[in-house]
């Protein structure tokens, strides 16, 4: 993926870790669009970046999706990145019946979200110089953590589809995998100054060096990621396993 030059559309780009990624590719020489329910989070992430531009979008609604790939095509006919990020994260107990809909609302977001903005946009970035997809996975994709089980499911979902994506598109878009590791955002209620998480800045730095090098790897994984990606090819599962369940 090029470093500049390119119109980068980024989901959940109205907080935590799209907004960062958003702003620091606009600084690189970038168009960025973002995307989210809230327009004024989005304007917020735009102010004072006079090349980030706010269009609305719920990516749980599967007509919202097929209106913004109209929408966004017409107004940016250059997009060439699309950057799946937009996601929740809802904790839940599985030892008993309860209301499911954290539980479909997880997966209608942060898997088939994805797959239905895929599907909408492939054969307008396939016809783009530098196409690239980023998915944004998570270190939950590779070990689960039982408190969040239909969260990690969709990682582990979207780990999975990516690595599908990118064999079928090879030679024509390059398919990027970012799985985060425990990040300070208001992804959970308190998580943004949750102690042992990642810093933002730190994260959104480390990812950006890996994003400057104009070579990113297939799977961008910080250090702090590597405990979980690693942990089964390493022996390490029921390690790694034991720590996500004392959450
Ligand atoms: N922070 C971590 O520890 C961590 C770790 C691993 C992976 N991740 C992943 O990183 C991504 C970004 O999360 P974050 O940590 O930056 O949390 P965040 O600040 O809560 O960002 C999530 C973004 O997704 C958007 N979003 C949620 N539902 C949406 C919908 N239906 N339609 C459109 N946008 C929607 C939200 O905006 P609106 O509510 O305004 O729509 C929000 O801007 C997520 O995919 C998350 O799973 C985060």
């Amino acid at each position: 993926m090029k470093t500049s030059g390119n119109t980068i559309l980024v989901t959940g780009g109205g907080s935590g870790i799209g907004r960062e990624l958003a702003r620091r590719w606009h600084d690189l020489g970038n168009t960025v669009i973002v995307a989210g329910r809230s327009e004024g989070a989005l304007a917020e992430t735009a102010e004072g970046h006079a090349n980030i531009h706010a269009v609305a979008l719920d990516v749980s609604d599967a007509a919202d999706i097929q209106r913004f790939a109209r929408e966004v095509t017409a107004r940016f006919p250059a997009l060439n990145v699309l950057v799946n990020n937009a996601g929740i994260m809802r904790y839940e107990d599985l030892s008993t019946g309860r209301d499911l809909a954290d539980a479909e609302a997880t997966v209608v977001t942060n898997l088939l979200g994805p797959i239905r903005l895929v599907d909408a946009l492939v054969d307008h970035l396939k016809a783009q110089d530098g196409a690239a997809i980023v998915n944004v996975s998570s270190g939950l994709a590779f070990v689960p953590m039982p408190k969040a089980a239909t969260y990690s499911a969709t990682k582990a979902a979207i780990h999975s589809y990516t690595v599908s994506l990118r064999a079928k598109l090879e030679g024509a878009v390059e398919v990027i995998e970012l799985a985060p590791p425990a990040v300070q955002t208001e992804l959970t209620p308190g998580q943004s100054t949750r102690e042992g998480y990642l810093p933002l800045d730190t994260f959104i730095d480390q990812v950006m060096a890996e994003f400057e090098s104009g070579n990113p790897p297939a799977e961008v994984c910080v250090p702090n990621a590597l405990f979980l990606r690693n942990a089964e090819k390493e022996g390490r599962f029921e390690e790694a396993l034991a720590m996500t369940r004392s959450f």
